[in-house]
């Protein structure tokens, strides 16, 4: 297994190196190049992210390995090139692509993300889950972070490839994102590990918004005193690449330093719709809050936004703490 592991990581980084190649070589290269720059990327950020390009035709890569034996099988295990029974054949899983290989803590290729360069769905493609590949855990970005960073203090968490690239290429250099999928719980113990400080930015849309409120859940239970969690939001229509190419570096960071911190985005979104004068709705935002603020680990903060409800709600500070308490109890 342990071998079949490392032959599968030597293939990937030598189908990560042929798509690079296809950047120069490729007589389809122009249009490929032509679409990084009009994304505003220059050669060195796109070398710096190993970005490459799988040319159109359905077997280029299988072709690449055609002298390696077995490679076409290893491929398909590795998520790169796919069986279709029916008519048992094989081709290149992406195909007229430009690729974003994934890569782990040590910068191995454990997968890729392609985009298309038109408008034709599904705009990106991701690989599948595989042995060397759990998109639960795994972040684009975090090898090129720890790169470009003697020390890491803070990350920004954000939706997409060229999210990442895009911020790098204007200077910010500590973005990562989730791959096609939500945050989840595994994703935060792993970057609280690395650094104090997390700030997610999602895109200006009802996507991106609800992708903040499940990450405030999951953010909740994270939480350590020392460590923080702010979320910058964006403005309607915009995602972290097309604001900071419209509005350059510096005001970006303007915007990264007002960011909302975990506490005031929890009670702005918990008071929404409670009218405060009404007992009734008092109670309710009681009992909406103490939920999610039971789930935190015991600490400063859990103090603090108890002491918040008990003034927005009249209730003590002791009742509230009873509360979570008696509700511990009552849990199976
Ligand atoms: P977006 O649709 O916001 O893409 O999806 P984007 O990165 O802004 O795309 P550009 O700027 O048009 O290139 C955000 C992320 O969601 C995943 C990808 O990881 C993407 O970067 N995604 C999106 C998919 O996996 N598949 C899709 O079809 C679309
Ligand atoms: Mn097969
Ligand atoms: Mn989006
Ligand atoms: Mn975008
Ligand atoms: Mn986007």
């Amino acid at each position: 297994r342990d071998h079949q592991v490392k032959q599968q990581i030597s293939l990937l980084d030598q189908a990560s190196q042929f798509y690079r190649e296809q950047l120069r070589s490729a007589n389809t290269r122009d249009k490929a190049i032509q679409y990084l720059q009009q994304r505003g990327l220059s050669g060195q950020i796109a070398s710096q992210f190993q970005i490459g390009y799988a040319p159109a035709g359905w077997d280029n890569l299988i072709q690449h390995f055609s002298d390696q034996k077995d490679a076409t099988s290893l491929l398909e295990k590795a998520g790169m090139v796919i069986h279709n029974e029916e008519k048992n054949r094989h081709y290149d899983r992406f195909r007229d692509r430009i690729m974003f290989p994934i890569r782990d803590m040590r910068g191995r290729v454990i997968a890729f993300g392609g985009r298309v360069l038109g408008d034709d769905k599904p705009k990106y493609l991701n690989s599948p889950e595989t042995d060397t590949f759990h998109k639960s855990r795994e972040l684009y970005g975090l090898y090129e972070a720890r790169q470009s960073n003697r020390q890491l203090n803070r990350l920004l968490i954000v939706e997409g490839y060229m999210d990442v690239v895009g911020l790098a290429q204007n200077g910010i250099t500590w973005a990562v994102a989730t791959l096609g999928t939500a945050t989840t719980e595994q994703h935060l113990i792993r970057l609280f590990k690395l650094v104090p400080e997390l700030i997610f930015c999602f895109d200006g849309d009802q996507a991106g918004r609800k992708a903040a409120l499940r990450a405030l859940d999951i953010a909740l239970p994270a939480l350590q005193d020392g460590k923080s969690v702010r979320f910058l939001f964006l403005p309607e229509g915009e995602d972290p690449d097309s604001l900071i190419r419209q509005e350059g570096q510096s005001a970006f960071e303007q915007r990264i330093l007002n960011a909302t911190p975990l506490s005031t985005f929890f009670f702005n979104n918990l008071s929404e719709g409670f009218n405060l004068d009404s007992m009734d709705d008092r109670a309710r935002l009681a009992s909406t809050a103490l939920p999610p603020i039971r789930s935190m680990q015991p600490g400063l903060l859990q103090q603090m936004m108890l002491d918040r409800v008990s003034e927005i709600t009249g209730l003590s500070a002791e009742q509230l703490a009873s509360l979570i308490n008696l509700h511990k109890i009552s849990q199976p």
